[in-house]
Parts: structure tokens; C-alpha cells; sequence
């Protein structure tokens, strides 16, 4: 058993393990978990129940008895043993199983630790990066990443002026999603647009890609020349707009996370449509992501019931994201990169002037998992895997 995982670090020793009828009471001492004896038996972590290398599960869920009983359980070195009826030993680290419990008060600590803001927190505290501090140490990498994770948005400076110099940037973190608009793509104002980006009308604040299944994960914006007048970013932290309806607006609040919009985008070769809730809660109800994008809002198919209600809470949401006190705005220089969580963080920009100068811009997205694992992958402390 490895007692080097980055929780065992911090987990306190096992002071007692009690078997009771159908859960392992495991007594830190300081407090107490509950683990159910088939949850138990179902994470056994031998080489029997998981391949040694692959580390991938060989056992099946579905052959334990749900009665199962431990039966014994004993504290060894920084951890318990568990042995079964079925023969099997399982030897459980207590920094595992700290890492796992899933009593109330523990998940609620295990929440993903967010920094939502306001405009005037990001006047003061704008989190700036350099392009090659990040290129040169993995350290500033996790640090960028992590402040990413829990800000939603990161400055990045020095990319220079250089065309697919923001791809080199992403794929410091990982792969780039590809989509209709290609792996990389350019705003500029064009001739003849498939999308409004690519006009140098205002784009009012949204989220990327709200058509698709998946919205992309996180968005990278590289600007390389703003000669332009107007034209300036917005950007607006949605998860702090949604507390902010919640707190004035509870009814509107609820519609939003619950009747969805659908929205879709339409060019000579694509034709792509999702139906979503505007604000999306997880399995715990807390914040899955932000999908808003005026641009690609579709025919509304909902319950005759539910339109008015759904009118009233979008144009309230509409609202807050609009007000000074969320929208943060700013102008990008040449070699300027803007990074933000596309599922949280809205962004736009003003119209500009294209006869006035140049203003060309490229950018690329990855997805959510894959930044979730270059954190993880970085942040790993001696054995790695689940069991
Ligand atoms: C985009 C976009 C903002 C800008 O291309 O998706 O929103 O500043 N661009 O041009
Ligand atoms: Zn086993
Ligand atoms: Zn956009």
C-alpha cells in the first residue's frame, strides 16, 4: 500500500475502526467517518480487483452481495485492513480514505474552491502571467492553472504579435478542441462572416460555442494588433451574476437552471443545435456552467406555461450581466492573451472602427477535462492512482 499520496499528507492516524451492521465507523479522534461495507469491498485495491499496471478496475460492482460484512477490520501502519468473507484483504491508506469520504460535512469541504468577482475586484487584482515564465517552469504553469480554476480568468502577457503563438500557449496545457471554425481561428472583420465575431459590430457578452454539446472548457483570445478605435473587451464573471439573481431574484433564478434555451448555429457547411438550462447546476447543485449567447439564441421549445416565465428571468439575467458592478472592461494590447473558463466567464467587445486601424485577434479553446488534468497531473504526489 503507497502512503505517499498528497492526501496522506495531511490525513490524521486512524484512532479506532468499529464494525457496525451494514457501515466501518473509522474514529480519527478528532471526528469520525461511516463507510458502507459494499463501498468498501467494491474500492478493494488488490491486484485481484484492479490490474497492477492498467490500474483499471478487473472487478465487477455487480457481484457483491449488498449484505456483504467485513469480516474483521484492524489498524495498520497509517491505514486499516480489511479482510472478507469472500477471502479478500483490502488494505485501505488513512489518507485515502480521508481523501474519500462521503458524509455531508466532508463534501462540503471537498467544494471547488471558487473566487467569484465583480468589476472592481478586477481592477485592483487582475491576475497577470508571462507568456514565457509559463513556457519555461511547470511550477508558474500550475500556478497559472490553479489561479484559472478558481478566478475563471488570467491575463497572459509577451505572446508578441506572431501568428499561432496563442496555439503554443494552449498546448503548454493540453490538446486544442477543434470545431467548425478550425483548431485555430482568426477575428478580424471579414467580407463575408460566418459569425459575428468576425464583424466589427459589439458583441455583447456570451459564452463560446453554446450550440454544442460541450462548450469549450477554456478560451484563449491572442491579440495581435489593436489599432482600431473601440473595440474594447468585456469580460463578466456569470457565476457571480447567477448569485447576484439568486440573492434579488430567486423565481427567476430557478427558471434559468431549469427551463432550458435551446440555441444554434447555422453556416454553409455546419448546422449544429443544443437545448440547455442558461445556468446549469451539477449533481450537488452547485454551478456546472454559464451557457448565455444572444447571438445564437434559437426558438424557444418549452411549455406554453414556462414562456413568459423564462422571458422574464433571461431579461433579468440580461440585465445583471450588463450592469457596471459585474462588467469589467479593458483594451487589449498587441501580445496580450486572454484566458478564461468559457463555461463561467462571459466575454465581449465593443464595436470598432475597422477603417481606423487594425485589429486582428486569434484564438483557440480546450476542453474542461483536459485542463482538469494537466492540474491533477502536475499537482501528483507519489502514487497516483485511486487505490
Ligand atoms: C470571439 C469573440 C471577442 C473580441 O471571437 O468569440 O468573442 O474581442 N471575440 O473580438
Ligand atoms: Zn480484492
Ligand atoms: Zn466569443
Amino acid at each position: 500500500m503507497s502512503v505517499t499520496d498528497a492526501a496522506q499528507l495531511v490525513a490524521p492516524n486512524v484512532a479506532a475502526v468499529t464494525l457496525e451492521s451494514d457501515q466501518l465507523l473509522v474514529d480519527w479522534g478528532i471526528a469520525a467517518h461511516r463507510f458502507h461495507y459494499v463501498w468498501l469491498r467494491d474500492n478493494c485495491g488488490c491486484s485481484q480487483c484492479r490490474h497492477p499496471i492498467a490500474g483499471e478496475r478487473l472487478s465487477d460492482p455487480a457481484s457483491i452481495p449488498l449484505t456483504i460484512r467485513a469480516t474483521s477490520a484492524q489498524i495498520i501502519n497509517r491505514g486499516i485492513l480489511i479482510v472478507w468473507p469472500d477471502g479478500h484483504s483490502s488494505e485501505f491508506s488513512a489518507g485515502w480514505l480521508h481523501q474519500h469520504a462521503y458524509d455531508s460535512a466532508s463534501r462540503a469541504t471537498s467544494r471547488r474552491n471558487l473566487h467569484v468577482w465583480s468589476a472592481a475586484f478586477m481592477e485592483q487584482h487582475r491576475p497577470e502571467f508571462s507568456f514565457d515564465d509559463i513556457l519555461a517552469s511547470d511550477a508558474i504553469l500550475l500556478e497559472w492553472l490553479q489561479q484559472l480554476n478558481r478566478v475563471g480568468f488570467t491575463m497572459v502577457k509577451g505572446l508578441g504579435s506572431t501568428p499561432g503563438t496563442v496555439a503554443q500557449l494552449a498546448q503548454r496545457v493540453s490538446f486544442l478542441r477543434d470545431s467548425n471554425f478550425g483548431l485555430v481561428w482568426e477575428v478580424r472583420s471579414e467580407p463575408k462572416p460566418d459569425s459575428l465575431a468576425y464583424t466589427s459590430v459589439k458583441l455583447t457578452a456570451h459564452t463560446d460555442l453554446v450550440s454544442r454539446e460541450a462548450q469549450p472548457g477554456v478560451q484563449f483570445l491572442h491579440c495581435m494588433v489593436n489599432e482600431a478605435q473601440g473595440g474594447e473587451s468585456i469580460l463578466v464573471d456569470g457565476f457571480a451574476v447567477a448569485d447576484e439573481l439568486k440573492r434579488m431574484h430567486p423565481n427567476h433564478w430557478e427558471t434559468l437552471t431549469r427551463v432550458p434555451a435551446t440555441y444554434r448555429y447555422q453556416n454553409d457547411h455546419t448546422d449544429v443545435g443544443a437545448t440547455s438550462p442558461v445556468i446549469r447546476l451539477d449533481h450537488r447543485g452547485e454551478y456546472f456552467e454559464v451557457r448565455y449567447s444572444n447571438a445564437l439564441l434559437a426558438p424557444l421549445d418549452c411549455d406554453p406555461s414556462e414562456v413568459l416565465p423564462f422571458y422574464a428571468a433571461y431579461q433579468a439575467f440580461s440585465n445583471l450581466i450588463r450592469d457596471p458592478r459585474f462588467e469589467y472592461a479593458f483594451r487589449l494590447d498587441a501580445g496580450d492573451c486572454e484566458v478564461f473558463d468559457n463555461r463561467r466567464v462571459l466575454h465581449g467587445r465593443n464595436e470598432f472602427d475597422p477603417n481606423s486601424g487594425r485589429r486582428h485577434l486569434q484564438g483557440c479553446y480546450i476542453d474542461s477535462d483536459d485542463f482538469m488534468s494537466r492540474i491533477n497531473v502536475l499537482q501528483r504526489v507519489g502514487d497516483f492512482r485511486i487505490r
